[in-house]
């Protein structure tokens, strides 16, 4: 899809995307085509009982008076308070509704509407940007399926008076899509197609953008002795990796370029059997995407790259498989961790915090960042809390998560806090070893939270974000098609953004 800025003036051809205000009143353009069409316009929106609800629509096909192929009526609600997600919303709306004809171009004319958050170009881009988030589809191995069948708009034109700021605007909101839609590749991919070593091979083609990318394979991890990780990929046929990616946005701008500054660290199981503790069937197909942690920190770094984001971030991510076979690792094993920490594995389908574990010290050894925030879709039990609605957050400084659950509530990848008291950690004392892997029936994401802090340095800011229900959905949304969303991505631009740039 083509997506352009031009200015305001009623189209020839094409759909003609106009808007309506709450109480079902008409914008300037749509009381212009619809005096062109001798009230057509009007006419549809008493007969369907337009309301101007944010996201309401009505169309009108082959209006006499014109050449469109046809006007579309979208309600944008009260303007006074559209803010960005309703602008993205208005976007992926008119993008779901009207992609299956198969237009070639879509004129959205945006009238100026004052006294919104934001101003009348920020609102433009953000049409533009959720009409291609929701553009995004995984349909490479459709091989039924013929070009004119696939859903698509060629051309999207916004017609506003503000085109140049918003084309800038829009510009950085879609190199932050394009890492949105690598992680929702990532986390699409089957598991035969993504396993360790050719997920290590996506991100080395990062390089291209600038990120400094190296790939650790089995013999330097166990070089560095991290037990905790190797033991859970321990019974697959696919070596595990980890993944580092740098990007020194701050290169050459002073005393800060040496320093890293955030460290993102990522689960990236490409496929969770449970391994012996092996999971029940139903459903185990889900377990393709039990990398979403990994895929959004890789997404996120193409993000930041691709904008070039004034600062340095390092992205880690753990790569394995975990599976049952005769060499696999048994419940009851002890392990020990490249902290020095051991750990006894009670259930093998707790794999997630094992492989982090590692993640966490060597970012925490190798690069000493101030802040360090690792994603993971690491237990059910946070669907249970939280179903699919907001990531689970649970940080050792609060001002960190109270900046998570803001941003979250900006970019609509949202997340709630959750407590972290030291009750919750005897629950992983173990008889033998310095810590069991599973802490029981209850406060599941809790104790799981609490595992992984006892790999957190005293000096370091951490937050862990479960996103076991965020990483895939089930249901289409103005902007996010059904299947691997890239939760995290945005939330996590936003904080980089606004909280450790310049
Ligand atoms: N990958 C799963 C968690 C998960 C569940 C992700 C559902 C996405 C959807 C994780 O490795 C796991 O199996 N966790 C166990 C932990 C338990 C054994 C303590 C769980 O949540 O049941
Ligand atoms: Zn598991
Ligand atoms: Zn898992």
């Amino acid at each position: 899809m083509k997506i352009s800025f031009t200015k305001p003036g009623l189209p020839e051809t094409g759909v003609l995307v106009v808007m309506g205000f709450d109480g079902g009143t008409l914008s300037e353009s749509a009381h212009a085509i619809d005096e062109v069409t001798g009230g057509a316009l009007s006419r549809a929106a008493k007969v369907a009982k337009f309301k101007g609800k944010l996201g309401e629509m009505v169309s009108v096909l082959a209006p006499s008076g014109c050449k469109l192929e046809s006007i579309v009526l979208i309600g944008i609600g009260k303007p006074e308070k559209l803010d960005l997600l309703g602008a993205e919303k208005i976007g992926g709306t008119i993008y779901m509704s009207l992609s299956a004809k198969q237009p070639r171009t879509v004129s959205i004319a945006f009238d100026a509407v004052e006294g919104g958050e934001g101003r009348v170009w920020e609102h433009a881009a953000h049409i533009a940007n959720g009409a291609l988030l929701r553009s995004f589809r995984f349909d490479k191995y459709r091989t039924k399926e013929e070009a004119d069948q696939k859903p698509s708009i060629r051309a999207l034109k916004i017609l506003t008076s503000s085109g140049g700021r918003a084309r800038k605007a829009f510009d950085v909101l879609e190199k932050v899509a394009e890492g949105i839609f690598l992680t929702r590749n990532l986390v699409s991919e089957p598991a035969n197609i993504l396993y360790p070593d050719s997920f290590a091979q996506t991100c080395l083609e990062l390089t291209e953008l600038g990120i400094e990318v190296d790939v650790l394979s089995e013999s330097d991890m166990q070089k560095l002795n991290m037990g905790a990780l190797l033991g859970v990929g321990q019974g697959s046929e696919r070596e595990s990796k980890m993944v580092i990616m740098r990007w020194n946005g701050l290169q050459g701008k002073g005393r800060k370029a040496k320093t890293t500054q955030i460290a993102f660290v990522g689960k990236g199981v490409t496929f969770d059997t449970g391994g012996i503790s092996i999971k029940p069937a139903a459903g185990m197909e889900d377990m393709k995407w039990d990398m979403g942690g990994a895929g959004a920190v890789t997404g996120l770094m193409k993000a930041l790259a691709g904008r070039k984001a004034n600062v340095n971030v390092v992205g880690v991510i753990g790569l394995v498989e975990n599976m049952p076979d005769g060499r696999a690792q048994r419940p009851g094993d002890v392990v020990t961790s490249m902290s020095g920490q051991t750990i006894e594995v009670i259930n093998t389908d707790a794999e997630g915090r094992l492989v982090l574990a590692d993640a966490l010290t060597y970012t925490q050894k190798e690069y000493e960042p101030k802040t360090l925030i690792n994603l993971a879709t690491l237990t059910g039990a946070i669907l249970v809390s939280l179903g699919n609605e907001r990531a689970g957050v649970f940080a050792n400084n609060e001002e960190l998560a109270n900046r998570l659950k803001e941003c979250g509530d900006e970019t609509g990848e949202k997340t709630w806090p959750f407590p972290m008291d030291n009750e919750y950690d005897e629950l992983i004392k173990s008889q033998i070893a310095d810590m069991k892997n599973v802490g029981g029936r209850f406060g599941g994401s809790i104790t799981a939270a609490k595992f992984l802090e006892r790999f957190i340095e005293k000096e370091t800011t951490w937050a862990h974000i479960d996103i076991a229900g965020m990483a895939w959905s089930t249901k289409d949304t103005p902007t996010v098609p059904k299947g691997g969303t890239g939760y995290g991505v945005r939330l996590l631009d936003r904080l980089v953004a606004k909280y450790y740039e310049g």
